[in-house]
């Protein structure tokens, strides 16, 4: 049976991403990660991608490059991995159509927030500060297509609700969302390997 394959874009930490390289290891998610590509020199998930023995590769948005340009030739190097998805895990850069053109329902991006709430940087820190202020009771957490532009919006795939607690502070909170991102992330990917798996018998 072929085994789904990934490339995981990031720009930080790669706390999902590990929890997809442990996932794989584990032989829970019958999936390749083919490849890690950092927009940033110094991400710590580049680190996480070597000791798992799996490519990391950085590609550098220079200055004044064109962000369509910049955007094109992330889509060549994508290419040659020939992946099945292509993962935004904490890929802090919106991609344009010159990159999304090439792979149409083959982007999935990680929101820590519920669809249609919070979208952009620090939505986590935004969902506890609309919690204090009596605003909403809950957030959560989303994995959806990447169709366009649009900032983390597009077809769902999965989400969880996740409670907040009246004596969170907003680091209890982060480390509530981040266990479900990571729980979550990796849920969607098998049942998307499943579906594959379905498709080809
Ligand atoms: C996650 O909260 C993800 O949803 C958001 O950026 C964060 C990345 O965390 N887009 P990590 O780098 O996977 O630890």
């Amino acid at each position: 049976m072929r085994k789904m394959r990934l490339i995981v874009l990031i720009s930080g930490n790669g706390s999902n991403l590990q929890a997809i390289l442990d996932a794989v290891q584990s032989g829970d998610l019958p999936a390749e990660v083919c490849a890690v590509i950092s927009n940033k020199k110094g991400a710590y998930g580049l680190e996480r991608a070597r000791k798992a023995g799996v490519p990391a590769v950085v590609k550098v948005k220079w200055k004044d490059q064109d962000r369509r340009d910049y955007d094109a030739e992330l889509a060549e190097l994508v290419r040659e991995y020939r992946p099945d998805w292509i993962v935004l895990a904490g890929w802090m850069r919106i991609l344009s159509m010159s990159f999304l053109k090439h792979f149409p329902d083959r982007v999935i991006n990680l929101h820590p927030a519920l669809p249609g709430t919070f979208p952009g940087v620090n939505a986590v820190q935004r969902a506890f500060q609309a919690f204090q202020q009596g605003e909403i009771s809950q957030s959560g957490v989303m994995v959806h297509l990447v169709p366009d532009e649009d900032v983390d919006a597009g077809p769902l795939l999965a989400q969880r609700e996740v409670e907040i607690h009246k004596d969170d502070t907003v680091e209890t909170f982060e480390k509530r969302i981040h266990n479900c991102e990571h729980i979550l992330l990796v849920e969607t990917l098998k049942n998307l390997a499943a579906h594959m798996e379905d498709q080809n018998a």
